[in-house]
């Protein structure tokens, strides 16, 4: 996609929409209502997967001693992007953001507002190309050197999940021992009305986003090691001391790479 199309909503901005963004356009609105109208647990599973992102980010950061990230399917500015979280507790983190959306390269400005000590770049390119989002990350990052890779809400946009895999495969090959792979995605068989409105929003000529059964979000992370609690619906992942969390249909976790 080269251009900015408002006749059709987009995931990036019906995902800004729900997280209460103002990065967005009528046609997303009116996509995103009606989803909500189906589903309207969608609210919740956008803000809890952000609060995911934000979680492993500072496990990651804090617990495994990252300081390079590599974030795929990066969406539209929002509070807490991953470089906030990383370079807040150590401000000599690498990122490099990627996504292949026109709407969020035009807001890329808004990413790059690194730290002095770190850096944050953004590439234009497809998850479809992994080799080429390695060579590019490359000119920003020591690839030689742990990296986390970051894929959030993007892989349920791969209907193929053997793709989907192959792509994860690939992505992880051009990383070193000690690098992690951080996922999450809608999940399927936790609510028929979340699995009704997706799939009326598919209908609508957005880019089509597939709910996966966990056993395949789990799969992702085959030949890592899991980092506990493993694959689990997000709110439940190492949440903050003091919350009460309940599932949702949004599964996460993160690996290591041995
Ligand atoms: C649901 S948003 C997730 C945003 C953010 N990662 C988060 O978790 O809040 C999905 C993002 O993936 C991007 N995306 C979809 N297909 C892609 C592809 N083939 N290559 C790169 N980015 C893609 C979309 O443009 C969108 O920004």
């Amino acid at each position: 996609m080269t251009e900015i199309d408002t006749s059709v909503p987009h995931s990036a901005r019906i995902w800004n929409y729900w997280l209460g963004g103002k990065d967005n356009y009528p046609v997303d609105e009116e996509a995103g209502d009606a989803y909500t109208a189906v589903f309207p647990g969608i609210v919740t599973i956008a803000r809890s997967s952000r609060a995911f992102l934000g979680r492993s980010i500072r496990y990651l950061v804090q617990e495994a001693g990252v300081r390079q990230f590599l974030d795929v399917g990066t969406g539209l500015p929002t509070v807490d992007n991953t470089h906030e979280v990383a370079q807040r507790i150590a401000p000599e983190s690498r990122i490099v953001y990627v996504d292949n959306d026109p709407l969020v390269l035009t807001h890329a400005r808004a990413l790059l507002t690194s730290t002095p000590e770190g850096v944050t770049a953004y590439e234009d390119l497809s998850l479809y190309e992994p080799e080429r989002i390695l060579e590019q990350a490359a000119k920003t990052l020591d690839l030689s050197r742990p990296t986390a890779l970051i894929l959030s809400g993007i892989l349920g946009h791969v209907a193929d999940h053997d793709l989907a895999r192959d792509l994860v495969a690939r992505l992880l090959a051009g990383l070193p021992s000690g690098s992690h792979l951080c996922v999450n995605d809608g999940s399927r068989g936790t609510d028929p009305d979340y699995e009704q409105a997706q799939d009326a929003y598919n209908e609508t000529g957005a880019v089509p986003y597939f709910l996966r059964p966990v056993e395949q979000i789990t799969a992702f992370f085959d030949g890592l090691e899991l980092v506990e609690p493993g694959v689990v619906s997000v709110p439940l992942w190492r949440p903050d001391a003091g919350s009460t969390p309940e599932p949702i249909g949004q599964h996460g976790g993160v690996g290591r790479k041995p």
